[in-house]
């Protein structure tokens, strides 16, 4: 059976190299980039397919700063009909210039964390058994000035500069916590 894996943020990076790397094991392989930029999905597609010609690859869009994206992803990739075998929880931004999603979130803890939260549930119930769902964090989870301020301080910015300027290793540190909440 082919083994689907949708990798999130997979235009590029460590996104790009797993989704080549996985699809060169051989035509057993299908992967989903599931990116927010489909014109970079395509490029990306296609540059895999100058050295992969058999490679399986379907280019979804997906925006982890937008649950209602995260929604839609998931709602188009149901209807595809295929038998969900891995998800890679790649995509990611970093930086200082924090700033606020139309959710509501801080917009590097929504992309990181919140997104890929809100993905994995609604996922769950394709995953084949013996599936696996990867999340990409950081060692910058545990640099030593994080402290836990509680999720409603991460989730939010503009109240403290400096946890502001932490909110990377915040979403990092959320992130390790996915597989304990599912
Ligand atoms: N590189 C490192 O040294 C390192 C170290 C530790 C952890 N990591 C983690 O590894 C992962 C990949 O990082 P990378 O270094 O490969 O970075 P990258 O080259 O910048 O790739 C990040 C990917 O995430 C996508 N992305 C960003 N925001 C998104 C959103 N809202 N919705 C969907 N996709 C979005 C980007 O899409 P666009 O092209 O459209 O921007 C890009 O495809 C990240 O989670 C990062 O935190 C990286």
């Amino acid at each position: 059976m082919i083994k689907t894996i949708i990798i999130t943020g997979a235009n590029s990076g460590l996104g790009f190299a797993a989704s080549k790397q996985i699809l060169q094991r051989g035509n057993d392989y299908q992967i989903i980039m599931a990116c927010r930029n489909m014109d970079k999905a395509v490029a990306a597609r296609a540059e895999i397919l100058q050295t992969i010609p058999a490679a399986r690859i379907i280019c979804l869009e997906l925006d982890t700063s937008s649950l209602a994206k995260v929604r839609a992803f998931a709602v188009a990739f149901k209807a595809l009909h295929l038998p969900l075998y891995g998800l890679i929880c790649n995509a990611g931004v970093a930086g200082q210039n924090v700033t606020t999603t139309a959710d509501g979130f801080n917009n590097i803890f929504e992309t990181n964390y919140l997104g890929h939260f809100l993905l994995t549930q609604l996922l769950l119930p394709e995953i084949l058994p013996g599936g696996r769902i990867i999340t990409v964090s950081s060692d910058r989870h545990d640099l030593p000035q994080i402290t836990w301020p509680g999720a409603q301080a991460v989730a939010h910015c503009g109240q403290d500069e400096q946890r502001d300027r932490l909110s990377y290793s915040y979403s990092k540190l959320c992130l390790d916590s996915i597989h304990v909440c599912t």
